[in-house]
């Protein structure tokens, strides 16, 4: 069965360019309920602990350089079939291959500065919940 958590991140590009608010707006608007977030900053770092599941791919070093450049807005959200609603709102990861309305598709630059993360499966969401919140963070 599905599980009922997600976990994203506001990206730098996204948190630099003033749309915090209007993308949180677009995700409870989706009906996903809000149980953690802040705002935070990687260092280069933590950025690498964080996508080492990319470790060999070529992007990987731009990667984490570009999420450790500026302010991110991490959050634990809650909703039924939450990975894959998720995925759906935020869009591909290219944002020219991202459906009309998606938030990737409204707010990202390009296919590195692309706004947002959205977990892939229930296991990897909460690994990464954890990874940026304590137990007492959630609401
Ligand atoms: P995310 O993990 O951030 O939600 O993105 P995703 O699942 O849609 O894409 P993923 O394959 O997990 O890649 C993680 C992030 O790496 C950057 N990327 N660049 N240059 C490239 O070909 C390339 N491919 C991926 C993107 O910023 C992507 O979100
Ligand atoms: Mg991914």
């Amino acid at each position: 069965m599905a599980g009922n958590r997600t976990f994203t991140m506001i990206k730098p590009d996204a948190v630099a360019a003033g749309n915090t608010g209007a993308i949180t707006k677009m995700i409870e608007e989706a009906g996903f309920r809000i149980i953690a977030m802040k705002k935070a900053k990687l260092s280069a770092e933590l950025a690498g602990k964080f996508y080492e599941i990319h470790k060999e791919r070529p992007f990987y070093g731009e990667l984490c350089a570009y999420m450790s450049s500026g302010a991110i807005v991490p959050m634990i959200l809650e909703k039924d079939d939450a990975v894959e609603d998720f995925r759906k709102l935020i869009g591909a990861t290219d944002p020219k291959k991202a459906a009309p309305g998606t938030i990737r598709a409204l707010f990202a630059k390009s296919i590195d500065a692309n706004a947002i993360h959205g977990s892939d499966s229930d296991d990897n969401a909460a690994l990464e919940g954890n990874f940026f919140f304590s137990q007492f963070e959630r609401f």
